[in-house]
Formats: C-alpha cells, sequence, structure tokens
C-alpha cells in the first residue's frame, strides 16, 4: 500500500475529493489516504491554514492530493497552495490541456501542455507599500539560472518522456530584459542540448494570440511562473473549461496533485462541481507513484462517462440532472 496525503479542501473541494477518492479507489489502484487539513477550513477550525500535522504528513508520506483551498484576496494569509509549494520546492508545475471527443469546443485536436515554472518570478511574495498612504506598491519578481535551467530541463525532459516532438519557450524578455532575458537565454541554453526536440520562441501575448487563433501548433510550453498560470486556464478554456483540466506539482522528492480550479464558492454545497479535473489530476498521481495500470484503466472509464455526456455534471451537458457524486457512480460503474 502507498500512502497518500489527502486534503480535501475547501468549497467544492470535499464533493469532488469524494468523487475522485471513490473512482481512484475502484480502479484497483494501492492507496493509503492519510487525511490531513489546509486552507480557509482548517484556520478556522485550527486558527492556521497549514497545520503542523499537514506538513509533517506530506513530508513522510511526499505525495499529496489536494482539493482546492479559498485565499482570501488581498488580506489574511498568504496563498497556502504558494506555501506548500515552496515547502516542497515543488519546482514544475505541469498542466496538460487535451480535447475531449465529447466536450464540444472551438478546436477539436488541442493537445498542449504547460510546464510552469512554480517557485519564482512575481510569485516570491516580495510585495510591500512604498509610501505610509499606501497608494504605491512594489512586486519583485525573482528569477534565477538554477530555478530556469531546472524547469526548461523539465519540460524537455517530459517531452522525450512522453513522445512529444517541440518545446516552446513563452517569455517577455523583449521588455523584461534582466528576469525574462535570464529565462529566455537560459532556455536556448538547455534547448541547444536536445536537438532531436524542436525548439520555438514566443513573447507571451503574441503566444496568447497564436493559441486561441491556431492551438495546434503548441505541443510542449514552458514558462515563469505568473504567464504558466494565466496561460494554463487559456488552455483550460480551449478544451472545455477549468472543470477539466488537471495540475501536477513536482519537485525533486516530493509531488502534489489537483485541479488547475479553485474552490468555487459560487457552487459550493450544489452538488454540482465537476470532479473530472481532479480525477485526471488522480490519474497523473497514479502514473507518478508506477500505478500505470490503474490509471489507464480509471482515464478510460472517466473518458467513455464525459465522451458519452449523459451522467455528466451541468457544466458539461446543461440537460443533465446528473450530480457530482452521480458523475463518480457512473465512472464506477464503468470501471466494473
Ligand atoms: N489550487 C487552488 O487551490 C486554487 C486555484 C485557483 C483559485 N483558488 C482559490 O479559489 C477561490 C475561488 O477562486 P475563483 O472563483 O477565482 O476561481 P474558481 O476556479 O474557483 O472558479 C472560477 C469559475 O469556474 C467555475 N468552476 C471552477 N471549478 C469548477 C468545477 N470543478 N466545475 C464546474 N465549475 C467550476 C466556478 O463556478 C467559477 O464560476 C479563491 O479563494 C482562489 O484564491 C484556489
Amino acid at each position: 500500500m502507498r500512502k497518500v496525503t489527502l486534503i480535501k479542501g475547501d468549497g467544492i473541494g470535499p464533493s469532488i475529493m469524494d468523487a475522485a477518492v471513490a473512482v481512484i479507489n475502484a480502479s484497483g489502484a494501492n492507496i493509503e489516504w492519510v487525511e490531513a487539513e489546509a486552507g480557509l477550513g482548517a484556520y478556522e477550525r485550527h486558527g492556521t491554514p497549514l497545520p503542523e500535522a499537514t506538513l509533517e504528513s506530506i513530508a513522510e508520506t511526499r505525495v499529496a492530493f489536494k482539493g482546492p483551498l479559498t485565499t482570501m484576496v488581498g488580506e489574511g494569509f498568504r496563498s497556502i497552495n504558494v506555501e506548500l509549494r515552496k515547502e516542497y520546492d515543488l519546482y514544475a508545475n505541469v498542466r496538460p490541456a487535451k480535447s475531449w471527443r465529447g466536450v464540444k469546443t472551438r478546436f477539436e485536436d488541442v493537445d498542449i501542455v504547460i510546464v510552469r515554472e512554480n517557485t519564482e518570478g512575481l510569485y516570491v511574495g516580495l510585495e510591500h507599500y512604498l509610501s505610509p498612504k499606501k497608494d504605491i506598491a512594489e512586486s519583485l519578481a525573482v528569477v534565477t539560472k538554477a530555478g530556469s535551467e531546472r524547469i526548461v530541463e523539465y519540460a524537455f525532459q517530459y517531452a522525450i518522456d512522453n513522445n512529444r516532438k517541440k518545446v516552446t519557450v513563452c517569455h517577455k524578455a523583449n521588455i523584461l530584459k534582466f528576469t525574462q532575458g535570464l529565462f529566455l537565454n537560459t532556455a536556448r541554453e538547455v534547448a541547444a542540448r536536445y536537438p532531436q526536440i524542436e525548439f520555438d520562441e514566443k513573447i507571451i501575448d503574441a503566444a496568447c494570440m497564436h493559441m486561441v487563433m491556431r492551438p495546434e501548433q503548441f505541443d510542449v510550453v514552458v514558462t515563469t511562473n505568473m504567464f504558466g498560470d494565466i496561460l494554463s486556464d487559456l488552455t483550460a478554456g480551449l478544451v472545455g473549461g477549468l472543470g477539466l483540466m488537471p495540475g501536477a506539482n513536482i519537485g525533486a522528492d516530493a509531488a502534489l496533485f489537483e485541479a488547475v480550479h479553485g474552490s468555487a464558492p459560487d457552487i459550493a454545497g450544489k452538488n454540482i462541481a465537476n470532479p473530472t479535473a481532479v480525477m485526471m489530476a488522480g490519474v497523473m498521481m497514479l502514473h507518478h507513484l508506477g500505478e500505470h495500470e490503474p490509471a489507464q484503466r480509471l482515464q478510460t472509464a472517466l473518458e467513455s462517462v464525459v465522451n458519452a455526456g449523459e451522467f455528466v455534471t451541468p457544466d458539461l451537458n446543461p440537460n443533465s440532472k446528473t450530480g457530482t457524486s452521480g458523475f463518480a457512480e457512473a465512472i464506477v460503474a464503468a470501471l466494473r
């Protein structure tokens, strides 16, 4: 049995995580869940959004499966997602966006993997006011050569391991000549070591336009923290929305798997949240744990239910009366 720390999270978290755990258990994977708390709920219950027991659990299991956590905007504690990535040095955020046969969108053949640098850039939390009146504020972006090198290496290695053909680096080195320039120059150096993989460079704003006009020209995309955050929501939009987009946060000796979306307070408690993204994150986690067969079985069952379009949540089929739990039951039935 492989131990995994399970954090159900806030808002829609408990409902989609219960659904995901049910289908992972039914896939035949050898997992022992170790429940831990984090987020707004943990803060209300324990006075801290990231209890020591949760950190200890992840330090022991080295693998976490996490629901979305609510972050207060502009006040209160810092994002726990950012804290967890920092604590375990989860430097690679991998977000695959692939078209689903049964989900109608503008494009049919999107297959893009965003590899986002997860520990540096503008999200390092170096922010302050520059005036007592608090009418001037400053944020600092930190980019290091070592940090850039390991994320671009990760992207190329991912391309090789997953039979991908091309890596595109997205940057803004034309304006931010130091931070983004360092990232781009390092990417060029790393790319030269992988002649078998095609390398392309795009300025981030142009990349956004290209991506919504001709997404098929993108394969693996590597970029800095904030650009990756934004670009991955864009790719989620190309394949049917946030409810379908999984994410893996990978470090040298720990990993955390989650959906890209947040805690969706607008639909919490209604049993209508789509659990597909977090189930796909579960598939990524099973591969990471070497449980390839259960991972494949789960993916096939999930695809069959999503593509049939009948027992899915209303965001995928507005005529459907199926809720989050009914969706999971349909996948468990498909697994049997
Ligand atoms: N990884 C994380 O834990 C994470 C990521 C993003 C945002 N957040 C936090 O979540 C909270 C809410 O953020 P937000 O509203 O900007 O973004 P959100 O992703 O929670 O919601 C954006 C929109 O997408 C919809 N949506 C999201 N997930 C869905 C799903 N599974 N099924 C169907 N519809 C879904 C929501 O109903 C909402 O209309 C904030 O506190 C934010 O900080 C957490």
